[in-house]
């Protein structure tokens, strides 16, 4: 029942910018990838960590983890098919969690919980509630009000039985393309539970998310 970590680092970074994709860039003097890498791995359940980089990304993927041992691969033009051909790429294990290169904080308490949730549903994902209030916008043109009540921010790593997700993203046929796997995972008719998740897993997203990571960090360790 080996528990394999897959990162999904493949992307370019269209919406941040800059020189080098975001899961490259250091975020309080370590790369971003490289916080991702070292938390699945220091976890007593996870026994290997597998990651799926972009075209022309080797270089950049080296100097990020100098020599940290993990194994790589392809990854594909959507987030989708990027895990698609990494869970192909890992071919079997007993779990699995995939995880965004650009969330670099994950605590460890995050993935216990996750770890934990599998013995009762074939996958589970870290959530946290909507605090905000939520308006329908476009072209700055306000709609309605969208109730927040029973609504959940979705995080990653998302856990679930390998197999089962596996066979999830060889039949997935949806028509929008979904930006996780527990999406692709109720799909194909699996359980999916919602564990708590943590403010520190914020996706690196904007500019300046960056900044911001680095002030929350800055407060938990002062
Ligand atoms: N990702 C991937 N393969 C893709 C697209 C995204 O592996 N074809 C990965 C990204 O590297 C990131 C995670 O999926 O770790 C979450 O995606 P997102 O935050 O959207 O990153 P990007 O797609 O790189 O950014 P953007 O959408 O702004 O271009
Ligand atoms: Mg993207």
């Amino acid at each position: 029942n080996r528990v394999v970590a897959l990162i999904v680092a493949a992307g370019s970074g269209s919406r941040m910018g800059g020189g080098i994709p975001k899961q490259y860039r250091k975020v309080a003097g370590v790369p971003v990838i490289a916080r991702a890498f070292d938390a699945l791995v220091s976890h007593p359940k996870v026994d290997a960590v597998h990651i799926v980089i972009g075209a022309s990304q080797e270089t950049m993927l080296a100097d990020a983890l100098g020599d940290r041992v993990m194994t790589s691969s392809p990854g594909g033009a959507t987030r989708r098919e990027s895990v698609r051909a990494g869970l192909e790429a890992i071919g079997s294990a007993g779990r699995v969690l995939i995880h965004d290169a650009a969330r670099p904080f994950l605590p460890a308490t995050v993935i216990d919980r996750l770890i934990a949730a599998l013995d009762e549903a074939e996958g589970a994902i870290p959530a946290l509630p909507v605090v905000d209030t939520l308006v329908r916008a476009e072209g700055g043109v306000l709609g309605d009000n969208v109730e927040r009540e029973g609504l959940a921010r979705v995080q990653t790593p998302q856990a679930f039985r390998f197999d089962d997700i596996l066979a999830a993203h060889r039949n997935w046929s949806g028509d929008a393309e979904p930006t996780d796997d527990a999406q692709v995972a109720r799909a194909a008719g699996h359980k999916v539970l919602a564990v708590p998740g943590d403010a520190m897993l914020e996706k690196l997203t904007h500019e300046a998310d960056f900044a911001a990571a680095e002030a929350r960090l800055g407060a938990v360790m002062t």
